[in-house]
């Protein structure tokens, strides 16, 4: 049996830079609240008209491509985790795949917010470990922007999110070789709309009418304090079980890449594992919440500024709407 390994990352980021400055021009709001309750500094939000979810994951795809050191025609599979697709049909697999030139490439799409790019490793993992595919594209990409409600109605969400650009090449390699040990998956639907953005929903009369788009209902809504409380045990479990499962301890972690949810999530989880600054990355400072974008953007930065080394124990965890959560432990 082959074993998977992550041999390239990049990301994009749109270059439009909104401050917490900016956002108080917006809603009632202030930079000292965002930072103290969130750690966010500025995010950036997508040009309307010139960034596309695609055109975002294709130039982090290119990059992660090159630094992988493959020719693109070597990609025999693509999983693509967004919840916010250019198009409501068909998902953004294969609208990728056609900007990256890779037709006939299989392109799967993975729904599941936050914790979408670990889904989506996990199922790349599979698939080469069993042997089907050998060479993976996964991506984490969002433009979450659009569909925030932008008046202090919405502000509790609406200071978090952003959008971004996330990818990795996922290659087999020899069962001997680092790589990927384990993911862990879970979920618990009783959560549903705890975060969820419920329009268009399909099982309405109409999917889209004046009186829907008045209600807001298909901006994101944000129970913040149930999603905290949830995340702070949440990743700590699926953590603990990741760690477990290798018979590895927290100590033995080189590099803790939790999903970007909010500053104050991860630093409660690094004093939850005793773990120094240096062995936890966060960029959320800069770039908000970019949901299933956050972890190949952070791991693609980590390895820019050379935080990463070959045979590193580096685990990944993340949380968010669903509920759903997940963890990798992987060797760099
Ligand atoms: C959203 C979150 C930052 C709100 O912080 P909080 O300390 O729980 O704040 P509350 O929701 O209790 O609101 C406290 C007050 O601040 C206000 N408030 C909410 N958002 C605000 C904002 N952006 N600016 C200023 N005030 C705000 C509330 O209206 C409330 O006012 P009130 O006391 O007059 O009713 C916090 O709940 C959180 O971080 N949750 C997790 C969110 C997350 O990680 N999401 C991503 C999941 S993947």
């Amino acid at each position: 049996m082959k074993k998977s390994r992550i041999t390239g990352v990049g990301h994009y980021l749109p270059p439009n830079i909104v401050t917490n400055e900016d956002l108080s021009q917006m809603m009632d709001t202030s930079h000292d609240w965002i930072v103290e309750r969130t750690g966010i500094e500025e995010r950036r939000w997508f040009r309307p008209g010139v960034d596309t979810v695609t055109n975002m994951a294709a130039k982090a795809s290119r990059v992660a491509i090159e630094r992988a050191g493959i020719h693109a025609k070597e990609i025999d599979f693509i999983v693509f985790a967004t919840i916010t697709p250019d198009y409501f049909v068909p998902g953004n697999g294969v609208l990728v795949q056609r900007e990256l030139g890779l037709q006939l490439v299989g392109a799967l799409d993975v729904r599941n917010a936050c914790s979408g790019f670990i889904y989506a490793l996990s199922v790349a993992d599979q698939f080469v470990k069993t042997g089907m595919y050998k060479c993976v594209l996964v991506i984490g990409a969002e433009i979450q922007s659009s569909a925030l409600d932008k008046r202090t109605e919405g502000r509790s969400s609406a200071v978090i999110f952003a959008d971004g650009a996330g990818a990795a090449i996922v290659q087999a390699v020899e069962p001997n070789s680092p790589g990927i040990l384990s993911t862990h998956l879970h979920a618990d639907g009783d959560y549903a709309e705890e975060l969820y953005v419920k329009d268009p929903g399909s099982s309405r009369e109409e999917r889209l009418s004046a009186q829907l788009i008045e209600s807001g209902s298909f901006h994101m809504k944000m129970n913040g304090s149930a999603v905290f409380k949830h995340a702070v045990e949440k990743f700590q479990e699926v953590i603990h079980e990741a760690l477990e499962h290798n018979g590895k301890s927290p100590g033995e972690i080189d590099l803790l890449v939790p999903h970007q949810a909010n500053l104050r999530i991860s630093k409660f989880i690094q004093q939850t594992l005793a773990l120094p600054d240096d062995k936890v990355f966060n960029n959320i400072m800069y770039y908000g919440n970019t949901t299933a974008a956050t972890i190949p953007m952070a791991l693609s930065e980590a390895w820019e500024q050379g935080k990463l080394h070959p045979g590193d124990l580096v685990c990944l965890a993340a949380f968010g709407s669903g509920f759903s959560w997940a963890s990798a432990l992987l060797n760099w």
